[in-house]
């Protein structure tokens, strides 16, 4: 890989304030909290308000990053936000970001790599500031899955979630984040998760009516297993790094028993696993910047740890990075 010149120097998130439980999914569907939490580890999701949208959830997680870290984003010159579930099919929720941080002259698009949208994010940051072209880059994972959540189907409703997540990327020649990438697609499995027909015109009722996640758990989870651990082999090996130099695995927070199997197989700790999603569900392009952000909040992770971030998911396709923390 290319020598980095981008450091990330500050991280926000935000999550809605309305909590659904299992219990409350007991109401809706037949299932059950001791089933949620043996088959996936999740007790609880945030659910945005009927009129909080992706950009809203976004727009919060950046300026959290802000007032912690007293950064100004006025001189951001690229918004990318990664989600598969945009307030709008155009404009992107960028745009939207970018109007209500009312930052000028700074470019502004979505990028959709489901649950692999951050680290694709993060390695679309890293391409434009080690090319020379950008200096300032914002990463947005943020989602509303709980809109396209069909609260019918007890397969998928007890998994997502919404929330959202950021990251600021800058140049730095010195002491870059970035050590390496590994970016997979096999889109000929795409059938085994998707979100139906989309439209933005419609209200929420329609919405709901409409726009359904339909995906074969049992499927996604069984792809995941395998060929997560061979693309975390192909990372490393890109880094030229071995496991023991992690100091923490971020996998995507899907599913708690498919993370014990993935660090089982890849023989990682779990205790050196960071997750969000017991108490957020799974947040697609969301749960990794929550996972790390909630780790910072605990002071776990130190300046120069590494990290080893991996997103899959809808696709099916699967973005991993090994960064240094430098924040
Ligand atoms: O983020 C994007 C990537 N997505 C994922 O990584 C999701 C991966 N997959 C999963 O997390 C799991 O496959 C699920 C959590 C979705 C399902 O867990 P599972 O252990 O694979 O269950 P299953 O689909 O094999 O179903 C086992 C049984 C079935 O009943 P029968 O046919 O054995 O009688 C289901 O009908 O569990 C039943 N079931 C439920 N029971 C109670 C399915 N959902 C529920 C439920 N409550 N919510």
């Amino acid at each position: 890989m290319h020598q980095s010149k981008a450091k990330i120097t500050a991280i926000g998130s935000y999550v809605p304030e309305q909590i659904m439980t299992n219990q409350h999914l007991e109401k809706l569907v037949d299932t059950n909290d001791e089933w949620i939490i043996s088959r996936t580890g999740i007790s609880e999701r945030r659910i945005a308000s009927k009129h909080e949208y992706t950009s809203d959830i976004g727009y919060q997680a950046v300026l959290d990053l802000m007032k912690r870290y007293n950064k100004t984003v006025d001189d951001v010159d690229m918004i990318i936000t990664c989600t598969f579930t945009p307030d709008f099919k155009t404009p992107s929720s960028a745009n939207l970001i970018q109007a209500k941080l009312g930052i000028q002259q700074a470019g502004a698009i979505d990028l959709n790599a489901a649950c692999a949208g951050f680290t694709y994010g993060l390695h679309m940051a890293n391409a434009l500031i080690t090319s020379g072209l950008h200096k300032k880059v914002l990463v947005v994972g943020a989602e509303t899955l709980s809109k396209v959540t069909d609260y019918a189907d007890r397969s998928t409703c007890i998994l997502f979630g919404d929330g959202g997540g950021a990251m600021l990327v800058e140049y730095d020649e010195h002491n870059p984040s970035f050590i390496a990438y590994h970016l997979d697609s096999e889109g000929e499995k795409s059938h085994n998760l998707y979100v139906t027909s989309l439209s933005s015109t419609m209200n929420e009722e329609q919405l709901q009516a409409t726009e359904k996640i339909v995906q074969n758990g049992r499927e996604v989870y069984k792809w995941a297993v395998s060929s997560v651990p061979k693309g975390i082999a192909s990372l490393l090996q890109n880094a030229n790094m071995t496991l023991n130099q992690m100091n923490w695995f971020v996998p995507h927070s899907a599913n708690l028993r498919m993370i014990e199997s993935i660090c089982e197989r890849i023989h990682f700790p779990l205790a050196h696993t960071l997750y969000s999603l017991v108490h957020y569900g799974n947040t697609s392009s969301a749960t990794i910047p929550l996972a790390i952000d909630l780790a910072v909040k605990e002071n776990k992770i130190k300046r120069d740890d590494h990290l080893l971030l991996y997103g899959f998911g809808g696709g099916l396709t699967q973005a991993g990075i090994i960064i240094k923390w430098t924040i």
